[in-house]
């Protein structure tokens, strides 16, 4: 079986014209895609993470039909994304965290139907995936709400169900947890796991929170310049890049550096300390640790940042 997305050497070039006087333009050129080379099969759940313009948003574009590549090869589904964009619409849902794909002063549910009639979508099978979405999204007291009066988290939700009503067979997620609080963020990674793992939708998701890619990819592609620099899962991320988690102790009182095996104090400011702790390791022994010594009344875990474990995966390869 061919995989379900295949890029070959995919380049994307931009021309932009930058001031550099009062009156003095310079045309220049910003390569945001250099050279992409790597396929996706069907079922798969991908992280496709990396800095601020490292070409993530672009890819996603291109995969979409949205922008044309400039160079290289692309297939989604069989079909060339930007050649025949009627009939990859059919196949893909797209999801972008920034901007919504619902009309703005429509409820809902006059968004579903607009979709139902464009992708001509079966009256049963229409019904059957709105149920579905609903409940596992719940969304039944929303559907008559207009977009605009709904908080970012439900509208995400809304948006979700929007890319999926019509069975596509690869999601497409552009930062689709940012900004959401804690809650609707579990809530949106605990549905997308069920639309991949009971349905078998393929998923390229684009994320700065690594626990979204910890909860959901197998498999976890870094890219930076426009290019793939990591291709793996997401333990070898973490092993190349030797990250660290933080875990963030409040303790009842204020206390010298905490002692633990395991963990190294960073920082400490009043009663809160922070420790560094590789990222591989469980917290559960140094959190026991801690407790069985130190008056803890409150503590948290997070997770490197993205930027982190890319700038540490640069630095370890330059030194092995
Ligand atoms: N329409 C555009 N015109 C000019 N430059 C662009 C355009 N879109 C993206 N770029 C540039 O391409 C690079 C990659 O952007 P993007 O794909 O949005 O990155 P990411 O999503 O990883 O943050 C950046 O340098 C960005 O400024
Ligand atoms: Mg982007």
């Amino acid at each position: 079986m061919s995989p379900l997305i295949e890029l070959d050497d995919v380049r994307r070039t931009f021309t932009v014209r930058a001031r550099t006087g009062r009156f003095r333009r310079e045309r220049r050129e910003v390569t945001a895609v250099d050279g992409l080379t790597f396929t996706i099969d069907a079922g798969q759940c991908v992280g496709y993470i990396g800095p601020n313009g490292a070409g993530k948003s672009t890819t996603v574009k291109m995969l979409t039909g949205i922008l044309v590549p400039t160079g290289g090869r692309l297939r989604v589904a069989g079909v060339d994304p930007a050649r025949d964009r009627v009939h990859l619409a059919r196949r893909i849902g797209v999801v972008f965290g920034q901007r919504t794909t619902l009309w703005w002063d429509l409820p809902l549910r006059d968004s579903y139907e607009l979709a139902r009639r464009i992708y001509r979508i079966p009256d049963a099978r229409y019904r059957a995936n709105l149920d579905r979405c609903v409940e596992l999204l719940d969304l039944g007291g929303l559907l008559d709400t207009p977009v605009r009066q709904l908080s970012l988290g439900q509208r995400m939700r809304g948006d979700l169900a929007a890319a999926l009503l019509h069975d596509p067979r690869v999601l497409y997620l552009d930062e689709p947890t940012i900004g959401l609080d804690v809650v609707s963020k579990a809530r949106v990674r605990q549905f997308l796991r069920e639309v991949n793992t009971a349905e078998g939708t393929t998923v390229l998701l684009t994320t700065h929170d690594l626990t979204d890619i910890e909860q959901l990819c197998d498999r976890v592609m870094v890219i930076d310049h426009g290019r793939v620099v990591h291709d793996g899962d997401l333990d070898g991320l973490h092993a190349t890049g030797e990250s660290e988690r933080t875990l963030v102790v409040d303790l009842a009182v204020p206390a010298p550096p905490i002692e633990v095996p395991g963990a190294r104090t960073v920082k400490v400011d009043g009663p809160r300390q922070w420790l560094a702790f590789p990222s591989r390791d469980s917290a559960a022994p140094i959190v026991a640790a801690i407790a069985a010594r130190y008056p803890l009344a409150d503590l948290s875990v997070r997770e490197p940042a993205i930027e982190d474990v890319i700038a540490r995966m640069y630095a370890g390869a330059s030194i092995g």
